[in-house]
């Protein structure tokens, strides 16, 4: 934070006038989003902790309006702190998830005016702001970063929500039903193809920069894998079989007593599942969530397949055989509509698999995007070149074997913190995040020459 004042310049030009109203409209988005996940529940509910998992949802939210203070109003407009004694009790690295609801928080009205404080030095700010070189502000790249922030702690409430004890509080109409039949596996041929981005403009810093890698050729699965292959894993005896598991997986799996993914029970001879309060039967075409990466691995492994490397997956959501060039999304470099994913927690379970056909890359692989997010075997590490920007905190301080990336956002993420080069991750033990996956196989010689 170097407190440097932005150059208040024109403020007519188009393009500028543009960024401005779009920067306006996310704000407003997840702000909007933010309330409807914290209005949900009354002021008890919002100071309580769920899970030793997850903050109370009062600390999200006064969390969001300390990093926008922090960023927006302190470092890009060089003003005065709104209220800089409370940076430490929202300080993420300070306060560890299990101590936070022992902290002396903000209680919710007073967290509410705190954040609409915030906002209105923000709006000023955003009228007399010029775009200029300034990384932090080029492209409105702080605003953007800021408004992701406050998206990624909308999908983290929504995974306390999930948490919560309780009656539904949260509402929302099913996602489309399938329009396609998608099913096996794509051949995707050896090559050269770009990963990461420079030119993204909102794009954090470990998505960049872009770099060529080489893969050899691969298979890998045309849908996320649902429900139903999960539950003939499940009736196999995969849970119960250390063939399947890694050494660290099938220790965990016996700690820990799993038998299914989080939030299932059995039900007659199927299984039930518990999300935001109700139960329904589980659905066998729909991908399956809240599964770890230990599981996922096992899974792949009982399946006579592998997990994709984060590469593998990159390359077949991004790579058009016909250009050779990467692509934003899998569908072209348009941003997401409600044609190609299921995202922004419009339906609050992933869409079942075939319900989104104008999403599909150009090799024919569904639904990378949205849904679930995908485990992958990659540890979390800067693609080659990477600098920290505009802080270490970021993701630099993650780098190393204790974290797995996990690819393509989820029901519950937003578009403007989704692209095909996003990158999430987290300990492979963690399964209350909307985490999914897909299966990947190295291309057999007469596959790939094919
Ligand atoms: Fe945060």
């Amino acid at each position: 934070m170097n407190g440097e004042t932005v150059s208040v310049g024109t403020t007519d030009h188009p393009e500028g006038e543009r960024l401005r109203g779009r920067i306006a409209a996310e704000l407003a988005r997840a702000r909007s989003r933010t309330a409807l996940l914290t209005e949900a529940v009354d002021d008890a509910d919002l100071m309580r902790q769920h899970s030793p998992l997850m903050s109370p949802l009062v600390w999200d939210l006064a969390h969001v309006g300390n990093q926008e203070e922090l960023w927006l109003v302190r470092d890009v407009g060089g003003r005065e702190p709104v209220r800089c004694d409370i940076d430490e009790l929202y300080d993420a690295f300070k306060q560890p998830r299990r101590d936070r609801p022992a902290l002396p928080l903000l209680p919710p009205a007073e967290a509410r005016a705190y954040l609409g404080t915030v906002r209105d030095k923000v709006h000023d700010l955003l009228d007399a702001v010029s775009f200029t070189d300034r990384p932090l502000v080029a492209a409105g790249f702080a605003f953007g970063m800021i408004v992701q922030h406050e998206q990624q702690h909308d999908e983290t409430m929504l995974a306390t929500h999930q948490l919560r004890a309780g009656a539904a509080v949260l509402h929302a109409p099913p996602p489309p039903e399938p329009t396609a039949r998608v099913g096996g596996e794509v051949l995707v041929p050896a090559g050269e193809f770009t990963m990461g981005t420079d030119s993204d403009p909102w794009a954090l810093d470990n998505e960049r920069p872009a770099h060529r890698v080489d893969l050899p050729a691969y298979v890998i699965d045309a849908a996320p894998v649902t429900n139903g292959e999960y539950e003939a894993f499940i009736a196999d005896g995969g849970y119960d079989d250390p063939r399947w598991w890694s050494a660290a997986g099938w220790e965990h799996r016996v700690s820990e007593q799993l038998v299914a993914p989080m939030h299932w029970r059995r039900d007659g001879d199927g299984w039930a599942y518990r999300r935001f309060g109700r139960w329904d039967p589980v659905r066998a075409d729909e991908p399956v969530v809240h599964v770890c990466f230990h599981e996922a691995q096992a899974y792949a492994a009982w399946a006579g397949k592998r997990l994709p490397t984060e590469a593998e997956w990159e390359k077949a959501a991004r790579w058009d055989p016909a250009t050779g060039r990467s692509r934003r999304y899998p569908w072209g470099d348009g941003d997401s509509t409600e044609a190609h994913a299921n995202l922004d927690q419009r339906h609050l379970r992933p869409a079942p698999v075939g319900a989104y056909p104008a999403g599909a890359s150009p090799l024919g692989v569904h639904q990378l995007i949205g849904d679930v997010w995908e485990w992958t075997s990659t540890t979390f590490r800067g693609h080659p070149g990477f600098t920290a920007f505009p802080y270490r905190e970021y993701s630099e301080v993650f780098f190393g074997d204790d974290y797995r990336v996990l690819r393509g956002g989820s029901f519950g993420t937003d578009r403007s913190a989704c692209r095909g080069t996003f990158r999430n991750w987290d300990y492979p033990i963690r399964r209350q995040i909307f985490s999914g996956f897909r299966c990947a196989r190295d291309a057999a010689p007469d596959e790939s020459r094919r």
